[in-house]
């Protein structure tokens, strides 16, 4: 059953209000929802009325405050159908069902976390708790009251406003909730039980005063401190930049220890992976405090991109996700470092997105059909769907796009949009014709850019020839020429950029290159010295880029250009053919050569003290073994990859070990632990140098003493990682292990981290760890992040350990994904696209993958989550 866009149309009915009871019990709750509808002008007056249901029985149902005849309706586990209906007046609809909380291991729908009841309803859990149209143009007021014993429920929260609550009958109590702010189901939160909180105020701009509330378990209210800072940051932040204030009286985030995702911006009631709540200095590193601050500012900004103005259908998913990754983004831009955060961004898009895109997964950012949509909540969608964003924001200007956003703010609050209603938004605000751009959104794959330029003395001219490809994808074989954003500058010897006195070939604006022919020559006059060009800068278009400089051309980048991110962009592209060059040698039986002018470019680069620690530090994390393999992009052999990158590394090591010393020794930031940037970006060039003077001296000596003297979470676990990951086989990283696990024995949230390091180890022993880990006590296999933390680290994180040369690393995942499959589908599913670049192994590998798969493949009982990915993969 697949859904597509083509076949959307509105609903027959058109719900107006909603009242739903809930009497609360671990395995029986019952819930009554009273719905009012009118059919919709112009429909068909003998139209069904088709509610959605998941896993469902009937109990009662009312029309109007009477039963319903047998005759009238039909019911099964998935949809409850009426007939019948009064043709032009409102009519009431009285759903009962029960529900087994207890029981849901899918954690969607109202489920138990810890003793909380709490649900998760995007995309389709709210079926899960009543028949309903589960769909998000489908919008509505909502009343809740919520019945539960009082002892262990003292909490009683939904969404919008508190309307009042009080004693019920013998050991029960209630609280009813208002939510003014019509909504689709998707949005709907309810959270019970016994938790302690965190409050503060917050006072919005036109002086209304806020209640902020974060809930999380007794005795953790200190480590949400940091969680409710980064919020009242957000509020303030999106007042500014964005003009948009809070719109109810109280906004509550809930922190619970099972949850499929990170975190969901349920109306006023945002309930979070308690990963993303949680931190203090003994047990948070600062990548952690990093998360914790944009997943609550994204949950935060969703208020208004998403839940003011939501989704039409769920094609729409980026018109919601990418603009609200886009905002997390800039926010945190605007808290940190905003070079060093943009160079993160890349990275991470790199990492993840380009090997979707180039895979058997590959899709459009606004998708046209779906079998599954919880597997549409991909980085393609999120972080693709930021890129795109943010190139209309380099296409149109800050001003430009300002007047674009106001405008969808004004015209849309209220509705539930699409992705040409936002696009319009901005070819009308700023009358500029947007049609071509919009293939960003329609066409998946990667861009390759292939550029040359030519500088001809005599008449002081520059050309550049630019040539754009859009890989095939599955679905899509042909593909139109693009409008593709390209910062550039043309840099003179001396460092500065030179001024055109004229351009010809194509549109220009500002620093900014508009790439719109498959074919196109730009030709810039008045360039009266030899300049190198530094193109794409600040990554203005998620693309592919090659383009031919020599060495000396990219270290005059390196150190040149007014643009951080433009030069940890030439040292990538120095040092990645380097590695990418060594991997085959090391897989056709050669030696690695790592040219010296490359290593002394980083090294003096990373030495450089005028430059941020935080930036130095992203210098020398030399691309990732998956790196490397996406960019050789076939015949990958994950054992050479890993022979060549330790190779490159230790020879850098060896290079830079004075000015690693150097920084090891200066890069301490004094007693009391702050999270903020610039302490965490010194301690991450420190414990970068840590690193790189283990591979000089070969001995776990050093980073055994920076284990043993760290005193925040960082620190300890860079080192644990140093230790267990260069030296598994030693004394100090058994001890380093055993003592970590001790010291943290009670907090299951440190303990991801020992699975983690533990998991990543290189090698082909990694799959007994992990195979001895899964009987520890401390793994528990119905939690997500227990499996994320244990096999998803493997799976994801380990190239050489689960690409063991034997296959038995996809037999195992292929096991666990069957295991967990029937209990938690959305995390199975999420798990098995780990595989989805097998087909740029080496034919050994490949076909091991290919038998795992097919393994999954044949099982009769899959879910629709999993029978989906499994066979996207084996088609694609
Ligand atoms: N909307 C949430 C967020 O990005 C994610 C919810 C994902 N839900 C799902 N079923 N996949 O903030
Ligand atoms: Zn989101």
């Amino acid at each position: 059953k697949t859904v597509e866009l083509a076949n959307y149309r509105p609903t027959d009915f058109v719900l107006e209000r909603v009242d739903l009871t809930f009497e609360l019990d671990p395995t029986n709750t019952k819930v009554d929802a009273r719905l009012i509808f009118h059919r919709r002008d112009g429909a068909d007056p003998g139209a069904p009325l088709v509610l959605d249901g998941d896993e469902l029985t009937l109990s009662g149902l009312l029309l109007d405050q009477n039963e319903v005849p047998a005759g009238q309706y039909d019911a099964t586990p998935q949809s409850l159908t009426i007939r019948n209906l009064p043709e032009a007046v409102p009519f009431e609809i009285t759903v009962t069902t029960f529900i087994n909380p207890e029981a849901n291991t899918q954690l969607m729908g109202l489920y138990r976390t810890n003793g909380v009841y709490c649900t998760q309803c995007e995309a389709e859990g709210f079926r899960r708790i009543t028949y309903f149209p589960d769909r998000p143009d489908v919008l509505a007021p909502y009343t809740i009251t919520i019945i539960a014993d009082k002892a262990t429920n003292p909490l009683l929260l939904s969404n919008g406003n508190f309307l009042g609550g009080g004693n019920y009958d013998e050991g029960r109590h209630f609280a009813a909730w208002f939510d003014p702010h019509p909504k689709p189901s998707y949005l709907f939160a309810l959270v019970a039980g016994d938790l302690g909180v965190v409050e503060d105020t917050f006072t919005t701009m036109s002086g209304r005063d806020v209640a902020l509330k974060i809930y999380v378990e007794h005795g953790k209210e200190p480590r949400a401190a940091y969680a409710m800072d980064a919020l009242k940051r957000s509020m303030k932040w999106d007042e500014e930049r964005f003009g948009r204030e809070y719109d109810l009286d109280i906004f509550m985030i809930v922190a619970v220890s099972d949850f499929n995702m990170g975190a969901m911006e349920n109306k006023g009631l945002n309930v979070f992976n308690d990963k993303y709540v949680l931190a203090d200095p003994e047990t948070a590193t600062d990548q952690d405090y990093a998360n914790i601050e944009a997943i609550i500012a994204h949950e935060y900004f969703h208020n208004w991109t998403g839940n003011r103005i939501t989704c039409r259908d769920w094609f729409q998913l980026c018109l919601k996700e990418g603009l609200t990754v886009y905002r997390d983004h800039e926010f945190s831009a605007d808290m940190r470092s905003r070079a060093v955060k943009r160079i993160a961004e890349v990275r991470h898009l790199k990492s993840e997105q380009f090997p979707e895109d180039a895979g058997p997964l590959a899709h459009p950012v606004r998708p046209t059909k779906y079998r599954e949509i919880n597997n549409f909540y991909t980085t393609t969608v999120y972080e693709k769907g930021s890129e795109v964003t943010r190139m209309i924001a380099t296409l149109l200007g800050a001003e430009g796009f300002k007047k674009g956003m106001d405008l969808y703010f004004e015209r849309h609050d209220g509705d539930a949009a699409t992705v040409e209603d936002f696009v319009k938004c901005f070819e009308d605000a700023n009358g500029r014709d947007l049609s071509q751009f919009s293939l960003w959104y329609h066409q998946a794959g990667t861009p390759m850019v292939s550029a040359s330029g030519a500088y001809d003395p005599a008449a002081a001219t520059f050309t550049l020839s630019l040539e754009q490809m859009i890989p095939a994808t599955p679905g899509q074989s042909a593909k139109e020429p693009m409008h593709i954003p390209l910062s550039f500058a043309l840099i003179l010897d001396n460092g500065s950029t030179a001024t055109p006195t004229a351009v010809a070939g194509g549109e220009v604006t500002g620093d900014v290159l508009h790439l719109t022919e498959r074919k196109q020559t730009f030709m810039f006059s008045g360039i009266s010295s030899r300049p190198v060009l530094s193109l794409n800068r600040g990554f203005s278009a998620p693309i592919n880029l090659h383009l031919d400089r020599s060495t000396d051309d990219l270290v005059h980048i390196a150190h040149h250009d007014s643009d951080l991110v433009a030069r940890w962009q030439a040292l990538n592209d120095l040092i990645l053919p380097v590695l990418m060059e060594s991997a085959r040698d090391v897989r056709d039986g050669g030696t690695v050569t790592c040219p010296p002018a490359v290593i002394s470019a980083l090294i003096e680069i990373a030495g450089n003290d005028a430059l941020e620690p935080a930036f130095r530090a992203q210098v020398l994390a030399l691309p990732s073994e998956a790196d490397i393999a996406r960019e050789l992009g076939s015949n990958n052999d994950p054992d050479a990859i890993h022979t060549a990158r330790t190779t490159v590394l230790t020879a850098v090591a060896d290079a830079g070990r004075p000015v690693f010393q150097h920084l090891f020794d200066t890069m301490e930031n004094g007693a009391g632990f702050s999270p903020d940037a610039a302490s965490a970006g010194r301690r991450a060039l420190r414990n970068s140098a840590l690193g790189y003077l283990t591979y000089a001296e070969q001995s776990p000596v050093r980073a055994a003493e920076a284990f043993a003297s760290a005193d925040n979470m960082t620190d300890l676990v860079q080192a644990l990682s140093v230790l267990a990951h260069r030296f598994p086989d030693a004394e100090e990283a058994d001890a380093a292990l055993g003592a970590f696990v001790t010291r943290f024995d009670d907090n299951p949230l440190v303990i991801d981290k020992w699975l983690s390091v533990q998991a990543t180890i290189p090698g082909a022993g990694a799959l007994d760890r992990v195979k001895a880990l899964m009987e520890n006590r401390h793994f528990v296999a119905s939690n997500p992040n227990r499996v994320r933390a244990l096999v998803g680290s493997f799976a994801f994180s380990n190239p050489t350990g689960f690409n063991r040369a034997d296959g038995e690393g996809y037999r195992f995942l292929a096991e666990r994904i069957l295991a967990i499959d029937p209990k938690n589908p959305q995390l199975a599913a999420r798990l098995l696209t780990s595989m989805r670049s097998w087909r740029s192994l080496e034919p050994v590998r490949a076909d091991h993958a290919r038998a795992a798969l097919l393994t999954i493949d044949r099982s009769v009982q899959l879910s629709s989550d999993v029978r989906d990915i499994v066979d996207r993969m084996l088609k694609g």
